[in-house]
């Protein structure tokens, strides 16, 4: 009896998506293709914490402080795309911008590995993040220079904002310009639990449009930030469960690609893969995406309305990209962010 009752639950969980995570220790948040037993204590319910836009933030807010401190930025990603040739870099800029901003805001958690109550188990190592972010190394190359320049005046969590708007430059050939304020500070907390609240690949409309809600962004922000797969990579093990509902010639050619290595990564737009352009909708529209959250798009009326202009108007899509990462920037973290970072892996001292 005991056992056909926690397979209920377990069913229930599994069908009804996030909230089953709430009270239950069953958590499916789209990243998963099965329930897992979340650890005690992280099912309790999460309030969306609302995300108010990001007031103390201004375009040119280094202009007198550190003049040279977005130029540094631009030079250390042009050096990294264009320079070395490393479109992927890029795509691992702008990703981790969004994984930034999702959780407790764009405070720079998503870099810490050392924080306030010495936790280790940071950000970094939730799963969406760990073996998969990339391009650290560039924040870390311009946080140097930068305090070479100036020190202690700006924050991790804006260079990662300004790497994200940079990269957008240039994997889009300078046809994305995003406005990008500064004025963010960093945070002194990260925790890998928190990458929950990161939409995964398995989830559908209502799923997406939820986690999206919880930080401000309405459905068609939702659907236009999710072009942004239209650079980079993915592993196999997040979609190769859904071959047959992909058009077949595809799935045929990813399969061969796969194998059966779920590590092994393909790129996400099989046609221009190294160009931050609008080719994604048409390839939504095609049924030639990975991800169930990418297939979802063409499934409701609402967000196929917005994957069709997106698909068919020149220009549509770039233009509410800029906006859509402008205001995702604004993500105000539900935590004081409290320092100018001096290594942007690690809190300045004074530990609790
Ligand atoms: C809509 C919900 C989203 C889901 C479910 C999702 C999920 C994923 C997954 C599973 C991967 C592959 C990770 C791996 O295999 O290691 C990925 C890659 C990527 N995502 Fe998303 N993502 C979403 C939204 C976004 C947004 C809003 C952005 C940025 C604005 C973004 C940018 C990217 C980029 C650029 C990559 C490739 C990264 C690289 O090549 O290093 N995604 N995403």
């Amino acid at each position: 009896m005991a056992t056909k009752l926690a397979a209920l639950v377990v069913l229930v969980a599994f069908l009804a998506g996030p909230a089953a995570c709430e009270g239950a220790f069953i958590c499916f948040n789209g990243w998963l293709r099965l329930p897992i037993i979340c650890p005690r204590g992280s099912g309790t319910p999460r309030e969306p914490v609302p995300s108010t836009s990001g007031s103390g933030l201004s375009y040119g807010y280094y202009t007198t402080s550190c003049p040279s401190a977005e130029t540094i930025v631009t030079e250390a990603v042009r050096k990294a795309v264009v320079v070395d040739k490393n479109p992927g870099i890029g795509a691992g800029l702008i990703r981790l911008f969004f994984h930034d901003c999702f959780v407790r805001g764009c405070d720079a958690s998503v870099l810490l590995n050392t924080t306030n109550s010495k936790n280790s188990d940071t950000e970094r190592e939730g799963p969406p993040n760990k073996n998969s972010l990339r391009g650290f190394e560039v924040i870390y190359e311009a946080k140097t220079a930068i305090e070479a320049a100036c020190k202690n005046t700006v924050s991790c969590a804006d260079i990662v904002a300004f790497a994200a708007r940079d990269a957008s430059y240039f994997l889009s050939d300078g046809s994305i310009n995003i406005p990008m304020p500064g004025g963010r500070y960093d945070g002194r907390e990260s925790f890998a639990s928190e990458t929950d609240q990161l939409p995964g690949p398995f989830s559908n409309v209502p799923q997406l449009q939820a986690s999206f809600a919880a930080k401000g962004l309405n459905p068609v922000e939702m659907v236009t930030l999710s072009g942004a797969h239209t650079i980079g990579r993915a592993r196999c093990m997040f979609f190769s469960s859904r071959f047959s509902e992909m058009n077949q010639t595809y799935a045929a050619s990813l399969m061969a690609e796969c194998g059966d290595n779920g590590n092994t990564n393909v790129n996400q737009d099989y046609v221009t893969s190294n160009v931050l352009d609008k080719q994604y909708y048409q390839n939504v529209i095609d049924n030639k995406v990975l991800f169930t959250s990418d297939a979802v798009l063409n499934s409701t009326e609402e967000t196929r309305t917005e994957v069709m202009q997106n698909a068919n108007t020149a220009g549509a899509w770039e233009r509410k990209f800029e906006k859509a990462m402008e205001k995702m920037g604004k993500i105000k973290s539900d935590q004081q962010s409290v320092e100018i970072r001096k290594v942007c892996w690690k809190v300045n001292n004074n530990y609790k």
